[in-house]
């Protein structure tokens, strides 16, 4: 049984004008989004009202999408570089968590870690990293001549390039760098350097970053294979998953706590966070009315070129779109997301255009369109459940989406005692309710 106290985590995941795939063609679409400041400052503030923990802005260092049909891809995602954009948020939150994704294929450890321990003592202790190895071969095109790496190869750079950040952070220990006026502006007993020499990376240092008011950043992780969930087991504190069913988010939930104890960490040190987008109705007819008329500007050239791109198959319109997906190999970007599509097809019996347009709408991420009771109810099961300790939330549309969650479904899960009433703390760790990092 969980302990009545225990609450629900909340993310709240940016996008430009919202997260379904046409949010950009919506009538209250706001089409500049992207590289609008003000927007994500307005929506920053509504998820800080909303006591939500953190922020969430997800990442790829290129265009989104090769293919012409795709544009809908691009009009969704943010033009702004995640630690800049976090680095502009921060001054105008107070409490709310920053998390940014990074990659760990195309950074050194020591400037990622430098630039997150920046944002962590700026933000008062706020900061987070979304540690991914970049799965797009587009991004892949940008840094390297040989193309993207293997899966496995990428994984193994990650584990190293985790390890340097984590002792680099816990190389500075509280009062390692004296404030102006004492004698000598470094405490050396306080600062304990880095010697790392590895397949990967060597490091040898110390970081120039006073210790944060959370220790160091707070570590997600987003890679749900076998590699992923063990690396995540290892230096997570938040893992960001992607799951349809209750059973299939238990069954991913199990599996990551149950990998903890070899580490020493309890089931607690974790906090296993799935997307959810929920589309918020003051009835269930009105909300299934607002998903439907979002699903409606989806073009099927759009819905098949995304399904076809998380498929890793050139070209599924050659396929007769109202029969099922053919069989095809196991992909080299993200695993995870191609069994679920193709478990969602085979579970429904859905033809390619259903499954295309279904995915389509959060790309995999569980969809929930009803009354704020109904949503709420959802996510308590799956809370309580042994499926969720929170929830990531990628609102439909912005800022529309994210305000009725926070003006509607916030209430309700308070109402339940499910979710916070004010912040528990001013960083990011005591938010979570995790404890002081361990030593390394
Ligand atoms: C829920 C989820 C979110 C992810 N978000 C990103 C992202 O924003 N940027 C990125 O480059 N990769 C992202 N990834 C990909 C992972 O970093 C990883 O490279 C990829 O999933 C392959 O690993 P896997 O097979 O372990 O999932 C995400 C993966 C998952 C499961």
């Amino acid at each position: 049984m969980m302990s009545s106290d225990r609450k629900m985590r909340l993310g709240a995941f940016l996008m430009a004008g919202g997260h379904h795939i046409a949010a950009w063609r919506h009538p209250d679409a706001h089409a500049p989004a992207g590289v609008d400041i003000d927007h994500f400052i307005e929506l920053a503030r509504i998820a800080e009202r909303g006591k939500f923990d953190m922020l969430f802005v997800e990442d790829a260092a290129a265009i989104r999408e090769r293919n012409p049909e795709m544009a809908s891809q691009a009009a969704r995602s943010t033009a702004f570089e995640p630690l800049s954009l976090l680095a502009a948020l921060a001054v105008n939150t107070t409490h709310i968590g920053l998390v940014a994704t990074a990659s760990t294929t195309y950074n050194e450890p020591y400037g990622l870690a430098r630039t997150f321990a920046s944002l962590d003592q700026l933000s008062g202790g706020r900061a987070g990293w979304n540690l991914v190895t970049s799965a797009s071969e587009l991004e892949a095109e940008n840094f390297a001549s040989s193309g993207l790496r293997p899966h496995s190869e990428r994984y193994e750079r990650a584990e190293e390039f985790a390890d340097a950040a984590l002792a680099l952070w816990g190389g500075v220990e509280e009062g390692a760098y004296l404030p102006q006026g004492e004698a000598s502006f470094a405490d050396r007993a306080r600062l304990h350097p880095v010697h790392l020499r590895g397949k990967h990376f060597a490091v040898e240092g110390v970081l120039e970053s006073p210790r944060s008011a959370q220790g160091r950043p707070i570590m997600v992780q987003a890679g749900a294979s076998d590699v992923g969930k063990e690396l995540a087991a290892r230096t997570a504190d938040v893992v960001f998953a992607a799951s349809q069913t209750l059973a299939e988010a238990q069954a991913y939930y199990e599996d990551v706590k149950s990998r903890l104890a070899k580490y020493g960490r309890k089931p607690d040190d974790i906090k296993i966070m799935p997307g959810i987008s929920p589309i918020v109705g003051a009835t269930e007819a009105e909300a299934k009315a607002k998903y439907r008329a979002l699903q409606e500007l989806i073009p099927d050239a759009v819905g098949v070129a995304l399904l076809a791109s998380y498929l890793s198959i050139q070209d599924l319109s050659a396929y007769p779109l109202d029969g099922p997906l053919p069989d095809m190999p196991q992909t080299n970007l993200i695993q995870s997301r191609q069994q679920l599509i193709i478990d969602l097809g085979r579970r429904e019996n859905l033809s390619i255009r259903e499954l295309a347009r279904h995915f389509a709408g959060a790309r995999g991420h569980w969809q929930v369109a009803g009354t704020p009771a109904q949503i709420a109810d959802a996510m308590e099961e799956r809370f309580a459940e042994g499926a969720a300790d929170g929830f990531n939330v990628m609102a439909p549309l912005f800022p529309s989406g994210l305000e009725d969650f926070v003006a509607h479904v916030v209430p309700e899960l308070r109402r339940r005692g499910l979710f916070r009433e004010d912040y528990e703390g001013r960083t990011l760790r005591q938010n979570l309710g995790l404890g002081t990092p361990i030593k390394r």
